[in-house]
């Protein structure tokens, strides 16, 4: 997409990075993540309004560690480097940073020394969030203190003429409790950026594009029920109207219901056609005997795409088909870094099959999840449609750990809707980020009226989070759990034991495989 202004924000490896690029965004500024290792070319080709330096797990003097593209320095635009960044900016000009024997992780308390415009509206005394091992030793000449941590170390600096500056805390971070308006100071006082990133600027200008990238083709874009994918069509329907070919595939691994929700509740929320297409029998047939997580992923990538050539074949010619891929997973799939480890090959980005018939558009590559939501509400589309919790494109196939038979797919659903039923009469579904129920390939020993049984353990996950990069277990309440559990239980043949999943993410993932 055409942006007018751009934050381009440097990579240095933090674990921060991705939450720069938010808090920019959610002042209304359009940021843009690139990896340290980007060529010159494409920083110059953005001409970004302002650049952050992120922070890294290195140490700015040790070897082979990265350096700053002097051409960023050339630019003459105002640049912030944050802890890493802060120590990059010192060595171009002539700084020293050192491993002082004053590490600091968590919270501290700054002074501000100067009243500078990135400091304007904080308190004199703040607290914020420290992440380092080096510190400044030795500032520049042309550079002057603004801030120091209470045991004194140098932890804000900025250059001559104030558009160049540093923090060694790290202002993105929730801890650092005036954050938001340190970076706001940077965006909106230093850098001249105006709030031009908004819904209803990204619908009008992804609308422009995409009819001009379209013209009078025919893109076929398939809908699966989830937030995602129901907002891209909507955007794409704004765009080319009746050009739009809307197909649901039935993988057969779908929460139970799901069909007459897409075709009653989704179509009328939508207000355009959605084809029903049921290629269930395909995907469980390819599963057949298949335990492998990234087996399986890999088989419902390849087999989705057959089913979209398959449904293409009538209805006229279709050379564009439409993703949701959201900037996340661009990142998690090493689409950004192309060096970063794939944890789970996500199959709408990296689990496609290479001989794809169509061309691929991807409008909402740029976004973050709460954006697409943002975007959702700006189109129209109401809140219980916006408010679904994520669905894996995979389905329940990667929630049958092991084998997937059809009795398997039908235990999970039953176990599953009871849970979910649960989360919203109770009124906590909106709370969770993301709900469902596991079936584990373990079988154990139960008691029921005077029998003995052997039979199915489902596991339940509920978790909270924000991109779902992290996440951490909802703390459940227990008449919740004790009610889904004996209904389950005494309602799902096979079933005899329910677990509630304790761990977060890291160091778990949110889905068992
Ligand atoms: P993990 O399990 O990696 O999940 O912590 C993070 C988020 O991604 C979803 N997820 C997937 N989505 N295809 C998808 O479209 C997949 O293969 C896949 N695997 C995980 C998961 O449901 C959660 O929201």
């Amino acid at each position: 997409m055409r942006h007018k202004q751009t934050v381009l924000i440097i990579d240095y490896g933090s674990q921060y990075t991705q939450l720069i690029a938010r808090r920019i965004r959610e002042q209304s500024v359009y940021s843009e993540i690139l990896p340290h290792s980007v060529k010159t070319d494409e920083i110059i080709q953005r001409s970004p309004t302002a650049v952050v330096l992120s922070g890294g797990p290195d140490s700015v003097y040790a070897e082979g560690a990265p350096v700053l593209d002097s051409a960023i320095m050339e630019m003459g635009i105002p640049v912030l480097g944050i802890c890493y960044g802060f120590g990059l900016l010192m060595t171009y000009d002539g700084g020293v940073v050192k491993a002082n024997g004053q590490r600091e992780y968590g919270f501290a308390e700054l002074s501000v020394e100067n009243g500078s415009k990135l400091f304007s509206g904080v308190t004199d005394k703040t607290q914020v969030w420290m992440s380092h091992g080096d510190a400044v030793d030795e500032l520049p000449e042309n550079w002057s203190v603004l801030a120091r941590s209470g045991n004194g170390v140098l932890a804000a600096a900025e250059r001559d003429g104030g558009v160049v500056l540093g923090t060694q805390f790290h202002p993105e971070v929730i801890h650092t409790t005036e954050g938001k308006q340190i970076l706001s100071n940077f965006l909106f006082n230093v850098a001249g950026c105006k709030k031009d990133w908004t819904p209803a600027s990204f619908v009008t200008s992804t609308v422009e594009e995409l009819r001009d990238t379209l013209g009078d083709k025919r893109v076929l874009c398939a809908v699966s029920g989830g937030v995602d994918s129901a907002v891209m069509a909507k955007l794409i329907y704004e765009a080319i109207g009746d050009q739009l070919r809307c197909i649901f595939v039935d993988h057969g691994l779908l929460r139970k219901n799901e069909p007459d929700y897409i075709q009653e509740r989704l179509k009328e929320s939508l207000g355009f056609p959605i084809e029903y297409h049921n290629f269930s029998d395909d995907f469980l047939s390819k599963l057949n005997g298949v335990t492998d997580p990234e087996e399986k992923r890999s088989i419902i990538g390849e087999q989705f795409i057959r089913s979209f050539e398959s449904a293409a074949l009538t209805g006229g010619d279709f050379k564009f088909l439409a993703q949701g891929t959201l900037y996340p997973d661009v990142i998690e799939s090493g689409g950004v870094w192309g060096t970063a480890d794939v944890i789970k090959s996500h199959h709408n980005v990296g689990g496609l099959p290479e001989d794809i018939g169509f061309k691929l558009i991807e409008p909402l590559r740029e976004l973050f999840k709460d954006e697409v939501r943002e975007v959702g509400k700006e189109l129209g589309l109401p809140p219980d449609v916006l408010g679904r919790h994520p669905f894996p494109g995979p389905g329940l196939g990667v929630r049958i750990i092991g084998e997937i038979t059809e009795e398997r797919v039908e235990i999970l659903q039953e176990a599953d809707h009871i849970f979910i039923e649960a989360l919203k009469v109770h009124g906590i579904y909106d709370e969770i980020w993301q709900a469902f129920a596991v079936l584990v390939p373990v079988k154990t020993v139960g008691v029921m009226g005077d029998e003995r049984t052997y039979a199915n353990l489902i596991a339940l996950r509920a978790v909270t989070s924000v991109d779902g990069m992290t996440a951490d277990w909802y703390r459940m309440p227990e008449n919740v759990l004790s009610e889904v559990s004996n209904k389950i239980v005494n309602s799902v043949a096979g079933v005899n034991r329910v677990v509630y999943d304790v761990s977060s993410k890291p160091p778990s993932t949110i889905e068992w495989e």
